[in-house]
């Protein structure tokens, strides 16, 4: 018993410092260890600390009852085990208190009448842990129900909803600065001058061989009219540049040369040639593209 006090204060006094550092150093995604790995060497030190007082402490107790007489030392003896005992009893004394049972002698008191077949009952009172217990979830029923029903508290799908409404935000600011990301299924028809111009640069750098500086097309189409061989439309644009045309066409799948937010800017810019008059336009081909996103722009004019 004597060794294991020591070491639970040591371990007492670490949990303690590691819970107030986690308490104090306010960091909501990581804990303050993760934040702050410095705190692993303060209670490194803490630690060292506590096993240092409790060897001196110890040694020092040990000094001073080898430094007593031998009838000290026996009285010292004595007073610590009564401490020992009043400290047992009243360990005891809570026990039996919290369990309100009555002592086996005394059952007679609170036996009932009744009997069945030699089995009878004991009219113990409910054992006070369990009895507080229950009274503490009867006012936490009040404070909750006041607390949801008559003030309005945030509930569960309050919170669920503004943390997907949060996340979303994150979600829109990540796709903002990782333009890299567009993939065909969340390529956007841009429209600012700046991917236009970029757009542009792309073209003009890599397409005009075969589609022309206007876009009139030679030997690949034309890319201002309506007509459209694999689809018009930004995706059916993106994914074209992205994975080419049709084997043995010519037009070779971009994706190795040009980044994905490339590839949206240059497939912007094209349609944005929709509609222009080139100096010597290829005659139409494929099918005359109508989509949704053209209507919308229509009906917005
Ligand atoms: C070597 C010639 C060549 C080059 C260079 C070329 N293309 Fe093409 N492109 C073609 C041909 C040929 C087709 C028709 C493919 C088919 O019929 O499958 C085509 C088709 C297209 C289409 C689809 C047109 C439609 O009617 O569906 C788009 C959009 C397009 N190219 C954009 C580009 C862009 C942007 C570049 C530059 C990054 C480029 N092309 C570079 C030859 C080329």
């Amino acid at each position: 018993m004597k060794q294991v006090y020591p070491i639970l204060r040591v371990v007492g006094f670490v949990v303690l410092t590691l819970v107030l550092a986690e308490m104090s150093l306010e960091n909501t995604d990581k804990h303050a260890f993760e934040a702050y790995p410095l705190l692993w060497l303060i209670i490194g030190v803490v630690l060292l600390f506590a096993i240092a007082i409790e060897i001196s402490a110890g040694a020092l107790q040990g000094v001073l009852y080898k430094s007593l007489t031998p009838e000290a030392r026996g009285q010292f003896d004595l007073i610590e085990q009564s401490k020992q005992e009043a400290k047992l009893e009243w360990w005891r004394k809570a026990y039996k208190k919290l369990l309100d049972k009555k002592p086996v002698a005394n059952e007679g008191e609170i036996i009932l009448d009744h009997d069945y077949d030699g089995i009878r009952e004991l009219d113990n009172n409910l054992p006070p842990w369990w009895l507080y217990g229950f009274y503490v979830t009867i006012i936490f029923a009040f404070i909750y129900f006041f607390k949801y029903q008559v003030f309005g508290g945030i509930n569960q799908k309050e919170e669920y909803l503004t943390e997907v409404a949060e996340a979303e935000l994150k979600i829109d600011e990540y796709k903002k600065n990782a333009k890299g990301l567009v993939t065909v299924n969340t390529v956007e028809l841009l429209t600012e001058e700046t991917d236009l111009t970029s757009g542009k640069s792309i073209f003009l750098a890599n397409c005009i061989a075969c589609h022309k500086a206007d876009g009139g097309g030679g030997i690949g189409p034309n890319l201002t009219d309506s007509y459209w061989i694999l689809g018009g439309g930004i995706k059916n644009a993106f994914n074209t540049i992205t994975e080419g045309g049709r084997p043995g066409k010519g037009m070779i799948s971009w994706k190795s040369d040009l980044k994905p937010a490339e590839i949206a800017q240059v497939a912007s810019y094209v349609l944005s040639l929709d509609g222009t008059t080139p100096a010597d336009p290829k005659e139409p081909q494929g099918e005359l593209y109508a989509d949704a996103e053209k209507a919308e722009e229509n009906n917005g004019k």
